[in-house]
């Protein structure tokens, strides 16, 4: 019997990626970048048991048994059984033969737009690569259980190239840049709203292909957008860095506007923490935090270290945790920024 426990951080993208070209293969429209949370903070645990007396595959979510028929995780565990190398508690043949049993815990809300599908499949594919002694790139195998997966296979900055090939061999995740390159960065992840979304980012970009032109428009402005974001990170210039956050996830949420039926993910709450953050911004006379919001209600916040205290206070002034009422007036908002603000 082979048991392996490993952990994997979720991602949040600060140039988005939807829209697939190929549902199977899981091949992007565009190419996408996004920043890995570290190892303590939203993570996925996953622990897998292989042995030769299992009778079959068998996996469990949050303590609850899912179906390990689910075409995803069959294409998962396809992919690794072929490239299975050798372990010398078993032969080749034998190791890939071995039935697993796999138990994954998720440290924070499941499905509810919180990239839970990213962590999840990054570390499903890490877990399964140790056991079944898999080399070599990995991030195409998580790529085929979730797109953004592919992504959290790097920690740091990771761009996942779109790639040419019909295969997908050359649709991949790359590290930009490691995670000491820009050590000031924070991320702020506002919870408004922790239940499952409504539509998942799966049907979500599949309705945006087939239905919205403003998509197509999106997907000739990535590869600058793209190209400006890497050197910006290069660069560690948060003034480009920051407007490009917000703009690609502006753009994301128009195109889901203008996909019939019409997708709203941002809610009432989430338009707020865009205003406080523009005034925030305004306030500051340059680019000090920067928004982006994914398949889900809830804003986060990318700035660096000596913006998180003020910004937090200022946040926890309109929605104080302890009220049931907690949305106060933002037009204060320029008076609470005149006393939070660095000197
Ligand atoms: C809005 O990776 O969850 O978070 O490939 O269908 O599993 P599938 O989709 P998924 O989509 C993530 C979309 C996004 C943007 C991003 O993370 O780049």
């Amino acid at each position: 019997m082979i048991a392996v426990t490993c952990t994997a951080p979720v991602n949040i993208a600060v140039i988005k990626y939807w829209g697939k070209r190929d549902e199977k293969l899981i091949l992007p429209i565009n190419s996408s970048l996004s920043g890995t949370l570290n190892q303590n903070d939203m993570k996925t645990t996953t622990t897998v048991v292989a042995s030769p007396d299992f009778d079959r595959d068998r996996i469990w979510l949050n303590g609850r048994e899912e179906d390990i028929q689910s075409e995803r995780i069959q294409r998962v565990l396809d992919e690794i059984r072929k490239r299975a190398g050798d372990r010398k508690e078993a032969s080749k043949e034998k190791l890939s033969t071995y039935k697993v049993h796999i138990v994954t815990v998720n440290n924070f809300p499941t499905a509810a737009g919180l990239a839970s599908s990213a962590s999840g499949y990054c570390c499903l594919v890490y877990t399964l690569a140790q056991v079944f002694q898999v080399s070599g790139d990995i991030s195409t195998i998580a790529r085929v259980g979730s797109g953004s997966a592919c992504r959290s296979i790097y920690g740091g900055w990771v761009a996942w190239d779109m790639g040419n090939e019909i295969d997908g061999s050359d649709s991949r995740a790359r590290q930009v840049a490691d995670e000491h390159h820009w050590k000031e960065m924070r991320v702020l992840v506002l919870v408004v709203n922790d239940k499952k979304k409504e539509t998942s980012s799966t049907a979500g970009m599949q309705n945006s292909v087939e239905t919205s032109k403003l998509i197509q428009e999106r997907v000739k402005i990535v590869p600058g957008r793209m190209a400006q974001m890497e050197k910006s990170i290069a660069d560690r210039d948060y003034e480009t860095f920051g407007q490009l956050t917000m703009r690609d996830s502006d753009d994301f949420h128009a195109v889901c506007a203008d996909t019939q039926p019409p997708i709203f993910y941002m809610n009432e709450t989430s338009k707020r923490v865009v205003d406080i953050v523009k005034r925030y911004n305004r306030t500051c006379g340059k680019t000090s935090a920067a928004y982006t919001f994914d398949a889900g209600p809830n804003p986060v916040i990318y700035l660096l270290e000596e913006h998180v205290s003020p910004l937090l206070s200022i946040l926890t002034h309109f929605f104080p945790s302890d009220e049931k009422n907690y949305v106060r007036n933002v037009p204060d908002v320029e008076n609470v920024l005149k006393r939070e603000l660095p000197k």
